[in-house]
């Protein structure tokens, strides 16, 4: 089966973990500050603090905003559970918005209907590694958390996604960008609040996950627990597979830019197919999923064919509140839309051209 998303691991992530090894150390350490700093200066982000996970990043980026119980968060619902999640689990609400049919993305517009006095922070998503237009929704006037997980190679105006609203987050599970076995990691323009989600990712602990053994000098063994958080430690082994994949990115990057033009290219002219769209020119796309619409009611008739044939495509993503959990009552047309016409087709690093050509066949020959 031909899957949908994948990464690109071999000899220079094997040779990173050794060293590792060999140093008798696998948990937070020399690896983990590594990777911040080489993340933080390829991003130009003003700081990096590496997590467990994405989903965990994305717990402590509502956290940081320190929103009284109850307040409203808006977040599209075409995007995954962690986001929503974050939200309930700091006591805030979220409120679904829908996103633009052409980038899939929110915009301003579609925002600002869902505003009301109960509103505290807005949470964008970077869906497929489209940008979304941040300086457009900053002049709403409330904080803006980034939702970076698909974009880790995409910029809006020469500035790198996540680094343009009050915090960003990444994800670097193995499907992604940039793989690690689990990870994720946060950003923050404010000084203070970049400090704290170094220190607090240790149970709360008032040190970093570093340095939290060494606070005092004749009992090194007591702590000063300053926040109720969970442990959100990294690891010099997910740290190791991702500094490799970092120093790499821009050759896995043009792979997926590659895939992304023989796709545009090939299924131009296609009735039923909608391509997704290109990168402005003030963009940079990060290729994370290619996203078709399939217009006419043939997304489920499709999806089953191609994997009848061996091709394995999927939807990111359900939409939330279409979801009973969060007992939303949004009617979000343009979401529900593509809950009905979107299908993420194969692009990955590992992808080969005979695949490629194979999906593309494929596809051109359905409903002919
Ligand atoms: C948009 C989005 N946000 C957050 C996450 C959570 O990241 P992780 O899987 O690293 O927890 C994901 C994961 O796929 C995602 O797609």
């Amino acid at each position: 089966m031909i899957s949908v998303f994948g990464s690109l691991i071999g000899e220079d992530e094997l040779n990173e973990i050794k060293t590792s090894i060999e140093n008798q150390w696998m948990g937070i350490g020399p690896k983990v500050r590594l990777f911040e700093e080489e993340f933080a200066k390829r991003l130009s982000l003003p700081g990096f603090t590496l997590l467990d996970s994405g989903s965990n990043a994305l717990l402590l980026a509502v956290k940081m905003l320190n929103m009284p119980s109850g307040s409203e968060v808006i977040i599209p619902s075409f995007t995954w559970i962690s986001c929503a999640h974050a939200i309930v689990l700091n006591g805030c609400k979220p409120i679904f918005c829908d996103v633009d049919i052409d980038t899939m993305n929110v915009t301003r517009k579609t925002i600002e209907s869902r505003i009301n006095k109960n509103t505290r922070a807005i949470m964008v998503v970077h869906y497929a590694g489209k940008p979304v237009r941040v300086d457009e929704i900053k002049e709403l006037g409330l904080p803006i958390i980034e939702d970076a997980a698909h974009a880790v190679n995409s910029k809006l105006k020469g500035r790198s996604c996540g680094s343009m609203g009050d915090i960003g987050m990444f994800s670097f599970d193995a499907i992604k960008n940039l793989a690690m076995p689990e990870g994720g990691g946060i950003t923050a323009q404010n000084p203070e609040i970049m400090e704290k989600t170094k220190v607090v990712r240790y149970c709360g602990i008032g040190k970093s996950g570093f340095e939290a053994s060494r606070q005092k000098q004749n009992r090194w063994w007591e702590y000063n627990i300053i926040d109720f958080f969970p442990k959100l430690l990294p690891n010099d082994i997910c740290a190791s597979v991702g500094l490799a994949q970092l120093r790499k990115l821009d050759a896995l990057q043009a792979r997926r830019k590659e895939i992304w033009e023989i796709y545009q290219r090939e299924l131009e002219g296609i009735s039923w197919l909608i391509k997704p769209q290109n990168a402005a020119t003030d963009e940079q796309h990060s290729y994370f999923t290619y996203v078709i619409r399939a217009v006419g009611a043939c997304r489920d008739r499709l999806a089953q064919y191609l994997y009848d044939k061996g091709v394995y495509t999927t939807l990111r993503y359900h939409p939330l509140h279409m979801n009973p959990i969060y007992k939303s009552d949004a009617r979000l047309p343009v979401t529900e839309q593509l809950n009905e016409e979107a299908l993420s087709l194969p692009i990955h690093p590992r992808l080969s051209d005979d695949e490629l050509a194979y999906i593309i066949d494929l596809l051109k020959k359905f409903g002919a």
